[in-house]
């Protein structure tokens, strides 16, 4: 019989009872469900609900439950529905009477919301640790490469001079704020829903701060209705992991576009590539394709749950248990995309020399040659028109706006004089950018000496 089955006159259906049953995915909240269970019991025998016998009795079989699960050795069963009867039947019939008391002041919905915040909460961390491992990563890179002169782009086409290393910074600075917006997602879900009772708490005389307090949480939910019914901490921790698998999925187009012979920026190691069936010559960036991908799975999760929560009434509703294999798989998802991009990201090899070669064409500089004539005197808009006739010149003489000599530059202005190439040297162009957060030696510096202390406070956590 079911644990709620007294209600009842008729066996459930069997299409029913496995299309009810969450136990193939949700299996995995085991460990948390425990946990909460030993607080919840903890706290009844000190507030004198259940005998400190019982309590004794409950905290042994749960230990013991917990070991069989984990040796494989409990069976758990459709039949019990979810993880949270599934652990209640194992403990009844290892304990007996004891085990039926662990229910009391307790409801399945109060349970789910206690055992999904708790095992959110590490896999968060976990996570972070995850973007902290690729962070390190970064800055490794970024410090041998402050000197590589490569093209900045805008609408892909090459725009200004700058360096690998501030290019890389860039990710650097976008992955900082996703681990700071999971922090802050984490601040916000460590409340504890246990006490919420089935929607609207318990006339037993519970204490919701001590329960709070032994799992680690700030303080318990304030409502109980609320503590049962709102997935957001779920939708949050998503919407977050949604926005780093974005960043990381512009940096994998652009790890795939660098490996291309068309830029050859870079080479993957062989290690982290792949191969073609067919074609001998193929070396594939599957990994950096996977996880652009992969981003797709991750929204598809956001939005499945998002979908789900839509228009519920309060309090509980059994579309809820649609929460966990969208969170499940968006922090599988990610688990798995971290390390390896990560690994991929510290064995490439950069060919600097390509990317100052595609930094010497396209024109690159003329940005530069219009300040140099700013700088003499002339107002900018003048300066601008100048150089892009002079752009058009070179480009119909086939040359570069370095290689034009000084009288075909009068002959645009008067105003140019023999220090114009010193100016428009790549080199010089790159370090000229001085300004906060451009690409300049000095600033690409600073932007590392932050992102290592970003490193180093996490580290020490
Ligand atoms: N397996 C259920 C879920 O994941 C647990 C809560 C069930 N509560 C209920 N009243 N049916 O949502």
């Amino acid at each position: 019989m079911k644990l709620w089955g007294g209600r009842f006159q008729k066996e459930t259906d069997t299409l029913v009872n496995d299309f009810n049953s969450s136990i193939d995915f949700d299996a995995r909240l085991y460990r948390e469900d425990i946990k909460g269970s030993l607080a919840h019991a903890k706290m009844l025998a000190v507030c004198g609900i259940i005998s400190k016998d019982d309590e004794e009795a409950i905290r042994t079989g749960l230990l013991e439950v917990l070991s069989d699960i984990e040796s494989g050795k409990a069976e758990l069963s459709r039949d019990s529905e979810d993880i949270h009867m599934n652990v209640e039947k194992l403990l009844t019939e290892k304990i007996g009477d004891a085990g039926k008391r662990l229910h009391t002041a307790r409801s399945r919905n109060d349970q789910v919301a206690l055992d999904l915040r708790l095992y959110m909460r590490h896999e968060i961390k976990d996570i972070e640790g995850k973007i902290v491992d690729l962070l390190k990563v970064l800055s490794k890179k970024a410090k041998l490469h402050q000197e590589t002169v490569m093209p900045g782009y805008t609408h892909l086409q090459r725009a200004q001079p700058i360096s690998f290393s501030q290019h890389l910074l860039a990710y650097a600075s976008m992955l900082e704020r996703d681990v700071t917006r999971l922090e802050d997602a984490s601040v916000r879900m460590n409340e504890s829903p246990l006490g919420s009772g089935a929607l609207a708490g318990t006339t037993y005389p519970i204490d919701r701060m001590m329960t709070a307090k032994e799992l680690g949480f700030d303080r318990p939910m304030s409502n109980s209705l609320d503590g049962v019914s709102d997935r957001d901490y779920a939708l949050e921790t998503m919407s977050a992991l949604s926005i780093l698998m974005m960043h990381l999925s512009r940096f994998s187009e652009e790890i795939i576009m660098w490996c291309s012979w068309e830029f050859k920026f870079i080479e993957l190691d062989d290690a982290y590539s792949t191969g073609s069936s067919i074609m001998p010559q193929k070396k594939n960036p599957d990994v950096a394709e996977l996880v652009r991908g992969k981003t797709g799975r991750v929204y598809g999760d956001l939005i499945s749950l998002l979908t789900t929560m839509k228009a519920l009434p309060l309090a509980y509703n059994k579309d809820m248990q649609e929460d966990k294999e969208a969170v499940f798989d968006a922090l599988d998802t990610v688990k798995m995309c971290l390390p390896v991009f990560t690994g991929m990201l510290d064995t490439m090899k950069v060919i600097g020399a390509n990317m100052r070669s595609a930094a010497g064409k396209g024109f690159i500089n003329a940005t530069d040659l219009a300040d140099y004539l700013t700088k003499k005197g002339l107002p900018f808009r003048d300066a601008y028109t100048v150089t892009g006739k002079l752009v058009y010149y070179a480009t119909e003489k086939g040359k570069l706006l370095e290689e034009l000599t000084l009288e075909e530059l009068r002959n645009a202005c008067p105003l140019f004089e023999d220090d114009v190439y010193k100016a428009i040297d790549l080199m010089t162009c790159m370090e000229g950018r001085s300004s906060y957060g451009g690409p300049a030696v000095a600033e690409t510096t600073r932007q590392i000496a932050e992102l290592d202390a970003f490193i180093e406070k996490r580290n020490n956590r």
